[in-house]
């Protein structure tokens, strides 16, 4: 079964707890008016993340995939901001007492074999990886029950965002 939805902040413990319970596909499209909105977002993703789970980030440069990360990040009590690992690839947060963090951004790896050869996927099983940019570059050795969000930003409005967050068994 597909579940398609409207995500709003109110109805978003609702549609992920369904979500991160089963197995099912699904999609939900939330829209973001401000860079606090899709913290809130993040904060309220943020609580269902478990260890294996594996999050990508896809969407433009400035769309907002670091400060989506910056709400799951205080939501486990990161006080400052986290900065995408471009040059470092991945950063590791240790905020949490039962796995680390993995933030990736994959930005600048060519593609998945460079990714296997330099980085390779123990990371997958030992954490939560959020990665940047995952779809784009390394979508072929991405598990199959990998969360996707893809970010689009408004032509017109500068501020508004629809995240749409889905996963394709
Ligand atoms: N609704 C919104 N949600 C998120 N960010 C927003 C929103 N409206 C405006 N912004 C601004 O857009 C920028 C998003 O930057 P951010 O670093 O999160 O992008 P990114 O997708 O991680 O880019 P990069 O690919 O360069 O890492 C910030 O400057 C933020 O203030
Ligand atoms: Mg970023």
């Amino acid at each position: 079964m597909i579940f398609l939805n409207t995500l709003t902040l109110e109805n978003a413990d609702k549609l992920l707890s369904s979500a991160f319970t089963t197995n099912d596909d699904f999609e939900y499209t939330y829209t973001s008016y401000s860079e606090e909105d899709t913290k809130k977002l993040g904060r309220k993703f943020a609580n269902y993340l478990n260890k294996g789970d594996i999050i990508t980030l896809n969407g433009e440069l400035g769309s907002g995939k670091t400060v989506f990360l910056n709400g799951i990040a205080s939501f486990f009590g990161v006080e400052n901001d986290v900065c995408s690992p471009t040059f470092t690839i991945v950063n590791e947060y240790n905020i949490s007492k039962d796995f680390p963090i993995y933030h990736f951004d994959v930005y600048r790896i060519k593609n998945s074999d460079e990714f296997l050869e330099g980085v390779g996927t123990d990371y997958f099983y030992n954490g939560i990886c959020l990665i940047e940019w995952g779809d784009e570059i390394i979508s072929d050795i991405l598990p199959k029950n990998t969360i996707h969000i893809d970010i689009i930003k408004d032509e017109e409005d500068k501020q508004k965002r629809i995240f749409k967050i889905w996963r394709k068994i």
